[in-house]
């Protein structure tokens, strides 16, 4: 097994030595772990092109290391728990042993469907155990696996299955989620009208939603698997063999198709669970995430499932059927580790302390966030209401593109401080930067985070477009992968994030790009152009605040196109898109060379409009007084 980090003279210890020798760091990890052939060399990286090899020639197969590996010692203790949406319904306990015929078949079954190695295969899913099988059958056959959240919309779906030319997608008929049912075949076969690649379609029958099965398509997920053989050999793998592609939002109005790879994110995702959450055998494990997002497959499938842990994954919503659900899972399975992001926090926080009476929460050992910037007021109020006190909470930072957590404190390790992240992880070498790329040394600083040296579960590429992975992470600052975070270095050296430093904005912990919601509104017949900022919101972190240009706007007419624009994002992109404001304006605040000053427009967004600092190389230094003057009354 992996090393574990266990007193904080040990952390400092680990830490410097992964600093001083990191190939041999990372070999030491990897070492604990199964490979059909050893690497030639640890790491083969260039930050300028960028090249980042780990584990070079080294050949694998992730399953082989969450269950052959392991079996024999760990074949009958639970790998997975689901907890349904609906309480009152059978929850499903899958044992190692049970977990890897389920993955097994349906490998079988997805050879049988022609799915070879590095085939992209797209999974539009509720979170149900299949979810997790398919993700492991997939990376039992080597192909490429792309889960897309279940809320995006029929137009985000089909452009990410065309981006990764995916020939397979494995729905449901439907999705529960709270009171809800999300209907996701007729979500997929709206996409798919627009996806001439898409050759099958795997159908599980969740909701009983009725649906149309398209001939020749579609097939039903339990005849697939009918009579297929439990066992599956596992593809040999290279290290540097894609495992998945995940879209996460940047910039630009395009998703951007991140590429992790076999051999890094494994060893990277199997250390960092272990210590962070300083995981013990036999613990409960429940990470509230949605698989569609990095968290899930970091910290729900892979990271715990290759150190033989219980994973405990639930299909439901924080307040449904009321707000002390998540309460009523941790003590009926006796939780020891819970994972959760700031946003569900606060609004739980929001709801007052009754949904905590009468639940025990003894058995919680640690508490972790993950997502976004966590405010002191939800910082606390988990430690002390949820944690009684007795927790330490990992306040854990990273992103899609990392893999895993780069900076947290190891649980029980690290001393925390309300709202840091703390610490970086062993072999994570954080640097501040200002503006124009000088480094930052030594504590009380504050700039733009970047990361000195790869780390193993760190992307290798966009799909299918190396040079706007290059662009986008590599050229703002050289030799340095830059986060897009803001970062302050406070006097103890520890790392409190501030939040985003580009035009992405975290809503609700999701994270959007402003030009895509742009983009979506833009489609309005009615809109001439729009700008999309972020606003502090009590609840979700950031709310989305649009400026929209209406000219042709008739009088009476402006509380029903706010609602249609709303509506509109949330049809193009997904629900988590919607606009929370929506201001009419007359223009935008611009430059003479035509750049929307999006400083001004935050400033107003935060009613701070006293402040805007210099407006002087505006085109139109009326626009902001008219903007102002345009007070917002929104629907
Ligand atoms: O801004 C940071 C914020 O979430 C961004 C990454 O979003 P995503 O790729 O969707 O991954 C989220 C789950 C790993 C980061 O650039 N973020 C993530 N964790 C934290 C955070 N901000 C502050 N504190 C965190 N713990």
């Amino acid at each position: 097994m992996m090393n574990k980090i266990h007193t904080l003279g040990g952390y400092f210890h680990e830490y410097q030595k992964s600093i001083a020798n990191p190939e041999s760091f990372w070999e030491q990890q990897a070492d604990c772990l199964y490979w059909r052939k050893r690497w030639d060399k640890v790491v083969d990286w260039n930050f300028e092109e960028p090249r980042i090899n780990w584990f070079v020639n080294a050949r694998l197969n992730i399953t082989e290391n969450i269950f052959e590996r392991n079996l024999y010692t760990i074949g009958d203790s639970t790998a997975i728990i689901w907890e349904p949406n609906d309480p009152t319904e059978a929850s499903i306990r899958l044992s190692y042993r049970e977990l890897y015929a389920e993955v097994n078949k349906f490998a079988n079954s997805l050879r049988s469907l022609g799915v070879t190695k590095g085939d992209r295969v797209a999974l539009y899913m509720p979170m149900v155990p299949e979810l997790a099988i398919a993700l492991l059958a997939c990376a039992r056959i080597g192909a490429i696996h792309s889960v897309i959240f279940a809320g995006f919309s029929a137009q985000a779906l089909s452009e990410r299955i065309n981006d990764a030319d995916a020939k397979l997608v494995l729905t449901a008929d439907g999705g529960f989620r709270g009171s809800k049912i999300t209907p996701l075949k007729d979500i997929t076969d709206e996409a798919l009208e627009s996806c001439p690649g898409v050759r099958s379609v795997v159908v599980l029958k969740r909701t009983n939603t009725a649906v149309q099965m398209v001939g020749g398509r579609d097939i039903w997920w339990h005849d697939l698997i009918e009579g297929q053989a439990d066992y599956c050999a596992a593809e040999d793998m290279d290290a540097e063999d894609p495992l998945f592609i995940l879209y996460t939002s940047g910039s630009t109005g395009k998703p951007k198709g991140i590429v992790h790879t076999t051999g890094g994110y494994m060893v990277y995702t199997a250390y960092t669970f272990r210590n962070v959450f300083q995981y013990s055998r036999g613990d409960v494990y429940f990470c509230t995430a949605d698989i569609g997002w990095i968290t899930g497959h970091s910290y729900i499938v892979y990271g715990p499932l290759l150190n033989g842990a219980q994973s405990l994954m639930f299909e439901g919503i924080p307040t449904w059927p009321d707000p002390g659900r998540f309460w009523d899972i941790v003590d009926k399975y006796q939780v020891n580790q819970f994972y959760t992001a700031p946003t569900a926090i606060r609004s739980l926080l929001s709801l007052g302390n009754q949904h905590l009476e009468g639940k025990s929460l003894a058995s919680l050992k640690v508490l972790g966030t993950v997502g976004e910037p966590i405010n002191e007021d939800a910082w606390h109020w988990y430690h002390d209401h949820v944690g009684k006190n007795r927790c330490p909470i990992v306040d854990t930072w990273w992103q899609t593109e990392t893999g895993g957590v780069l900076i947290s404190p190891l649980a029980g390790v690290t001393p925390t401080k309300p709202s840091f992240a703390t610490l970086p992880l062993p072999g994570v070498v954080p640097v501040i930067v200002d503006n124009a790329g000088e480094k930052l040394r030594g504590n009380s600083v504050e700039g733009n985070l970047c990361i000195e040296y790869p780390w193993p579960g760190m992307a290798r590429t966009l799909w299918g477009d190396h040079e706007r992975f290059r662009e986008t992470y590599f050229s703002s600052f050289k030799n340095l992968y830059f986060t897009g975070d803001g970062v302050r270095r406070d006097e103890d050296g520890y790392y409190r994030i501030l939040g985003r430093v580009d035009d992405v904005i975290n809503v609700s912990g999701h994270r959007l790009g402003t030009a895509e919601i742009e983009n979506a509104i833009n489609e309005h017949p009615l809109v001439n152009e729009s700008a999309v900022v972020g606003y502090p919101h009590p609840i979700k972190g950031q709310g989305i605040y649009a400026f929209v240009v209406c000219p042709e706007l008739s009088t009476g007419g402006e509380e029903g196109i706010r609602l249609s624009i709303k509506q509109g994002v949330s049809k193009i992109i997904g629900p988590i898109a919607r606009p929370d404001l929506v201001q009419l304006v007359p223009g935008l605040p611009k430059t003479r060379s035509g750049k929307i000053m999006r400083r001004i427009l935050r400033k107003i967004a935060e009613g701070d409009a006293s402040n805007l600092g210099d407006t002087t190389t505006l085109l139109d230094e009326e626009i902001v007084d008219a903007i102002i003057g345009s007070a917002l009354v929104d629907v």
